[in-house]
């Protein structure tokens, strides 16, 4: 294990992308202080990302201490509430500033929704691909408030030629890395569930989540949810900088491992997949008794969880698991499987997930070059000890 030390000057020489081999990640017991935080995986201190432990996953709303960060740049090194201003132009009637008092005095709507890095699960992905090597836990589900997006574009009059809508963030940009800059469709930014978001789980957001607004589009990949929010801008044709085009693409076709894609054949990322994680038992735990609950979580982007079940042996048989009552369309939906083991011994449990679309979690890594929204089913192996 390397010393916290060592960790930073490792850290701080990787190249801008921020990424950190996950050998030099923590485990949850050592990671360092890091304020608001608590029992994360520090994937990367540079700009910081951290990983949820799965066992943190096990309750519809996630506690901010336990919520993944993913960071492309340094976040910003004061941000002032008084003297924040969120400006909104662009093929607008009236471009205008909103401060944040006038943006907690529009009417608030709150959405419970799951958050999900378009990363996670990177690390499965063979032959390797590059950035942050997610596993399970870059994903997290918080209940969001603050006035519709549609509220506030409406101030402004959107005009008929206005196609797309750019978030810009204030990150702090080292060097030539380009800025954090994205657009979403004008259908998305108009739903009457996307936010300029001002507080999650009840409590204004803190820094890390992009305090004092941040952009929140449920159902689809984090990276859509522009953090530190400072301009919006309102476009005839999808932005066009560096995290539109290359990053955050999809493939149109499935692609075999380790073959290259033209950026003609991609399509930008959008809503997230089907997918379920294992919360408990956790991966390698050895458990006393061979009466086994199996819990976990299941989510589907802008579609519902329609089944999960769950295999003891391997992926032989299946068995449906049951789904638990709470429900928010956007959350993820709690779900838990009670199982006798046979004999003591070594099991792989899994887990898959059906949505309401059809959608079934596959056996196998849907590799792309970017290792991006993958969802094969879960897997965590235990021993049962009597
Ligand atoms: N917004 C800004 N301004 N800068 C960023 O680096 N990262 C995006 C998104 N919004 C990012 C951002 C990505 S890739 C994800 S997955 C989510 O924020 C993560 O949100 P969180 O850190 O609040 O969990």
């Amino acid at each position: 294990m390397i010393s916290r030390r060592e960790f930073m000057l490792r850290a701080s020489a990787v190249g801008v992308a921020g990424v950190v081999r996950p050998l030099l990640s923590w485990g949850a017991d050592e990671s360092p202080a890091i304020p608001g935080k608590h029992g994360m995986i520090v994937r990367s201190l540079r700009f910081l990302d951290l990983e949820m432990p799965a066992e943190y996953g096990n309750s519809l709303i996630t506690p901010v201490e336990h919520f993944f960060v993913r960071n492309h740049m340094h976040e910003p090194s004061t941000v002032d509430a008084g003297e924040w201003r969120l400006s909104i132009g662009g093929d607008v009637e009236k471009p205008l500033t909103l401060t944040l008092a006038q943006l907690t005095k529009m009417e608030q709507r709150t959405v419970i929704n799951t958050l999900e890095c378009a990363g996670n699960g990177r690390a499965f992905a063979v032959p390797h691909v590059p950035g942050v090597q997610w596993e399970k836990g870059a994903v997290g589900t918080a209940r969001f408030s603050g006035p519709r997006l549609r509220d506030v574009l409406e101030r402004a009059g959107v005009r008929q030629t206005g196609k797309h809508v750019m978030f810009r963030g204030l990150d702090e940009v080292p060097g030539k890395v380009p800025a954090f800059i994205r657009s979403i469709p004008i259908e998305k930014a108009t739903d009457g569930d996307t936010l300029v978001a001002l507080h999650m789980n009840g409590v204004a957001l803190i820094k890390h989540h992009g305090f004092p607004a941040r952009a929140l589009v449920p159902g689809w990949m984090g990276a859509a949810s522009c953090k530190w929010l400072a301009e919006i801008k309102v476009l005839d044709k999808e932005f066009e900088g560096n995290f539109m085009c290359p990053g955050y693409r999809m493939p149109n076709h499935p692609v075999k491992p380790g073959e290259a894609v033209k950026v003609e054949d991609t399509h930008p990322a959008t809503a997230l997949n089907v997918k379920s994680m294992i919360t408990s038992p956790r991966d390698g735990a050895s458990v006393k008794s061979r009466s086994v609950h199996v819990q976990g979580v299941a989510w589907a982007g802008e579609a519902d969880i329609a089944s999960v079940e769950v295999s003891t042996d391997s992926g032989a048989t299946w068995q449906l698991a049951q789904l638990g009552m709470e429900q928010s369309h956007y959350a993820w939906r709690l779900w838990s499987y009670s199982w006798n083991a046979p004999k003591p011994g070594a099991y792989t449990i899994m887990s898959r997930a059906t949505d309401t679309q059809g959608r079934i979690q596959p056996d196998s890594v849907q590799w792309n070059p970017s290792g991006y929204l993958i969802n094969i089913v879960d897997r965590v192996q235990i021993h049962v000890q009597a």
